[in-house]
């Protein structure tokens, strides 16, 4: 175990954990829930959520990972040996691998879209029949699934780190050329109106919890990632720092994808409110109407792409670390068999869309039923449990050696921390999980 990857740099594993958590949970997820959820009053419970329970999360996450040096099943084994919070992990790790399922497919989507974009082909494209065919989107997914196993074979320096270090700066550089484009854009005072000012009576215990649990999905939370990164953090990085360094990035390009969202769509007539498909029905719409859309829609489609990449093989390598270790497999085979669950999973999920449309739980197609069931109830259920854990169980040293490395630095934040995981965070997610369910 003492050979196990590190994240080289300090800068290097701030690059990873900001590439897993800017993905389709910011310019995808954020966008559409925004626009269902009435705008600037979801952003503002969003922006709460990151605040006081994502940060704080994140951190405890860090640290479980940071001390254990293991992967998330392990992780809860070495700090809390012969109990059975392990289970947490376990969970954590489900949700991990549903979550892959839909990712996978979304990826296979934007490969699509900017190939499409890049060839000049949006003209008369048709989203639903695309989604609802048996094949194409299989062949997309396909190629999504082999660049992150190619990736992830590289390891945690050669893979993630580079990938990281690579991908995050161009898409930071491609979202800024697009919001000093949405800037000049005839519908950007109605659509800045829309994100930033808010409209409370749309407000409901369900606005609550989409809120929580977009927060948890954007910032990687209750999902395992953190605790897989943070176990490849450096001794050097300061996991506090890093934390709010990733959350604030996060949230920043979350907001910028709605300042490039939502002016397009009030500039040429298109309601915001359309969900999930507003990205990839809206926004090709729009790019061919403007002046220069060519490569507006090459660069903000190659924007999602990179972004979907980044976060997707974070997503992979929970399983991936995990068959390593507690099943002693190579790094190539437990790259094989998560992709092979994922094409597993990916499959089920697109044909859900098309020949399995008439498969629905609880109301909803496979995809929409993994994604509702990860965001609105697995994660904060993890969530709970984790800050439930760091609170009241983990022993307080680990949490102190691990916030201040090892006495280094200051760890002012330690006890707030605690206070917010024992009492706070328990508290908030689990009156929002009530209203999210209607039971008050
Ligand atoms: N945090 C990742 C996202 O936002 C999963 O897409």
């Amino acid at each position: 175990m003492e050979n196990r990857s590190t994240f080289a740099t300090r800068m290097g594993g701030i690059a990873a954990a900001v590439g897993s958590a800017v993905g389709f949970g910011n310019i995808w997820r954020f966008p559409y829930i925004t626009g269902q959820d009435g705008g600037a009053a979801f952003l503002l419970i969003y922006v709460f959520s990151v605040l006081l329970l994502g940060i704080p999360l994140m951190v405890s996450e860090f640290v479980i990972g940071r001390s254990a040096h293991s992967n998330i099943v392990t992780s809860f084994k070495k700090v809390a040996p012969g109990t059975k919070w392990h289970w947490v992990g376990i969970l954590s790790l489900l949700v991990a691998i549903l979550i892959l399922g839909f990712y996978v497919v979304l990826s296979g989507w934007t490969l699509r879209y900017t190939y499409l974009a890049a060839i000049n082909s949006m003209e008369g494209d048709d989203f639903g029949a695309f989604v609802s065919s048996p094949i194409e989107p299989l062949l997309w997914t396909i190629a999504a699934i082999v660049i992150n196993a190619g990736i992830l074979l590289g390891g945690v320096q050669k893979g993630i780190e580079r990938a990281s270090n690579i991908m995050m700066p161009v898409l930071a550089v491609i979202l800024l050329l697009l919001v000093i484009n949405s800037c000049f854009q005839p519908g950007f005072s109605e659509g800045m109106s829309y994100l930033f000012v808010p409209d409370w009576s749309k407000v409901t215990g369900q606005v609550w919890i989409d809120a929580l649990g977009q927060a948890f999905f954007s910032l990687s939370c209750a999902m395992g990632i953190l605790i897989a990164y943070g176990s490849y953090l450096g001794d050097n990085t300061k996991v506090g720092k890093t934390a709010c360094t990733v959350a604030g990035l996060d949230t920043i390009i979350a907001i910028m994808a709605g300042i490039v969202i939502f002016p397009a769509c009030f500039s040429f007539g298109i309601e915001p409110e359309q969900g999930s498909s507003l990205v990839f029905v809206t926004l090709p719409r729009v790019f061919l109407q403007m002046p220069g859309g060519y490569i507006l829609g090459v660069l903000f489609f190659l924007l999602i792409t990179l972004a979907g990449i980044t976060s997707c093989m974070s997503i992979f390598e929970v399983p991936v670390s995990y068959l390593q270790e507690e099943w002693k497999m190579s790094r190539k085979t437990a790259v094989l068999c998560s992709s092979i669950w994922a094409l597993g999973l990916g499959v089920v999920c697109s044909l859900s869309l098309g020949l399995l449309g008439d498969v629905t739980l609880w109301g909803d197609n496979i995809f929409d039923f993994l994604d509702h069931l990860t965001s609105r109830y697995m994660m904060p259920i993890c969530a709970l449990l984790i800050s439930l854990f760091v609170g009241w169980w983990l022993d307080k040293e680990i949490i102190q050696d691990t916030i201040t490395n090892w006495q280094n630095d200051s760890g002012w934040y330690l006890r707030p921390l605690l206070w917010i995981m024992r009492v706070f965070a328990p508290i908030c997610i689990f009156i929002i999980f009530l209203s999210g369910l209607g039971l008050i």
